[in-house]
């Protein structure tokens, strides 16, 4: 038997052993049934701004073959499924014109998964703006966040009955950040105050929509995903540990503290030149009661100070003896308890934990129709182990989705990385099973028997 296999008894019976997508990455048919185009739809059309100006156009095509998808999930023995919805197919113009056709093929999913004895979990926001909301300003307008408010309270007022786990956003920070700082994402603004001001609205889209929806079903149940990188300082000097806790504020506690302490870090300002916007009473609605935290998490980072004149950022050390994925991210399993057992332990009001994405892309090789993909199981093995690790400490975990169920989209880097554990042939969308779609397969049979 092996480590994880002997953990495996600390995960309980109701435990959520699932896989995760997003609409954009795998769903393809974006001119489809009616949808709207969504930031993603020009961004990805836009030169310049994916690896070999890749788009999503078809990627997975999903959206026709998700009936043959859902049956090879039936295959893998998974109890969840995570996947989002795709804003612009609800409401092509961000707001007000329902269409009923993108509502249907999230009606046909649901369905089907629950025939197979899959429980979904809906992602509401997994980037995919309106366009039509980003031309009046997109998260920097504070109507957004109402916006967001109404599309959640239609989806649960039709989903409601079936779907009972529901998360507002996926990584905030990346809407924030790479959306509106570094520009690496749609809608590819470079503006710290654009940043600082689009997360806040965020939040508070969080917090408005999780009113709304509990407002149209008591039973829904209702958390956020951030996603989480705990930080180590290098080594003890003083600046080190310095450049750690600012790159600890950077990468976790800017939405953290909001969503459990109502309040922003006091060094925000000092790591984006401007400050949060300031509107009374918004603090206290952005701190709403949880029902769980999506955590997804991938890696750790190693910080140092930066050196003068150099980097505006603390600088990640990847020493050379680090096992890296296809990212280039240090695969730091540890990492993941550390950061499970110091959330539990520094929050005082945090809900359970759902780990909602984990998982590796590296250089798969089709050899006679398979993929000995020995390296994800590792990874994925060793970061099960991680979570089992947290749990031994008490700490509160309901679930663990892998991402991901099949190669996708990988946003500014297209389809060069994969991640899934169904490999795609983006020529022919011929699904072919990788060694670790059997490896997990196996583990969730031993965990569930
Ligand atoms: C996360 C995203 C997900 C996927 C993985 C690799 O940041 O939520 O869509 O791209 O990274």
């Amino acid at each position: 038997m092996t480590t994880l296999e002997k953990k495996l008894k600390l995960f309980p019976p109701t435990f959520q052993w699932g896989v995760a997508s997003s609409a954009y990455q795998v769903e393809g048919a974006v001119t489809e049934d009616g949808k709207g185009p969504s930031i993603w739809d020009i961004f990805s059309h836009t030169p310049g701004k994916t690896s070999q100006g890749e788009n999503g156009d078809i990627a997975c095509d999903h959206y026709h073959r998700y009936s043959e998808d859902l049956s090879l999930m039936k295959n893998l023995g998974v109890t969840h499924y995570r996947f989002s919805v795709s804003w612009p197919r609800i409401f092509p113009d961000g707001r007000q014109r329902m269409n009923v056709k993108g509502l249907g093929f999230y009606g046909r999913m649901v369905d089907t998964l629950l025939s197979h004895n899959i429980t979904p979990i809906i992602t509401l926001y997994h980037w995919d703006l309106p366009l039509a909301l980003q031309e009046q300003g997109g998260w920097q307008n504070r109507d957004t966040a109402h916006a967001f408010a109404d599309y959640a309270e239609t989806m649960v007022s039709a989903l409601g009955d079936r779907v009972k786990q529901w998360i507002t956003h996926n990584e905030p920070w990346c809407t924030a950040y790479l959306g509106h700082f570094s520009g690496e994402h749609a809608p590819g603004i470079k503006n710290a105050q654009a940043a600082v001001d689009a997360a806040h609205y965020v939040l508070l889209s969080h917090a408005l929509s999780t009113m709304a929806m509990r407002a149209t079903r008591s039973d829904a149940k209702i958390g956020i995903t951030l996603n989480l990188s705990p930080v180590y300082p290098k080594d003890h000097s003083q600046e080190n540990q310095k450049a750690a806790g600012l790159q600890d504020v950077f990468n976790n506690r800017w939405f953290l503290d909001p969503l459990f302490k109502g309040e922003y870090p006091d060094e925000l300002p000092t790591i984006f030149g401007v400050n949060p916007p300031d509107i009374a009473g918004d603090m206290e609605i952005i701190r709403q009661p949880l029902d769980f935290l999506g955590i997804n998490y991938y890696s750790a980072q190693v910080i140092a100070a930066p050196v003068r004149d150099q980097a505006p950022w603390p600088v990640v050390h990847i020493t050379s003896k680090d096992r890296v994925t296809a990212m280039g991210w240090p695969v730091i399993p540890e990492g993941l308890s550390k950061l499970l057992v110091d959330l539990s332990t520094h929050y005082q009001d945090i809900p359970p934990f759902i780990i909602t994405e984990n998982g590796a892309a590296y250089e798969d090789v089709v050899e006679d129709g398979k993929i000995h993909d020995t390296e994800r199981i590792l990874y994925l093995s060793d970061h099960i182990a991680a979570v089992a690790d947290a749990m031994a400490q008490d700490v509160n975990i309901q679930g663990y989705y892998l991402w991901s169920f099949m190669d996708n989209f990988e946003w500014a880097l297209g389809y060069s990385k994969r991640f899934g554990i169904v490999h795609v042939n983006y020529s022919t969308q011929e699904r072919t099973l990788k060694d670790s779609f059997l490896w997990y397969r196996h583990l969730i049979k031993k965990a569930l028997s």
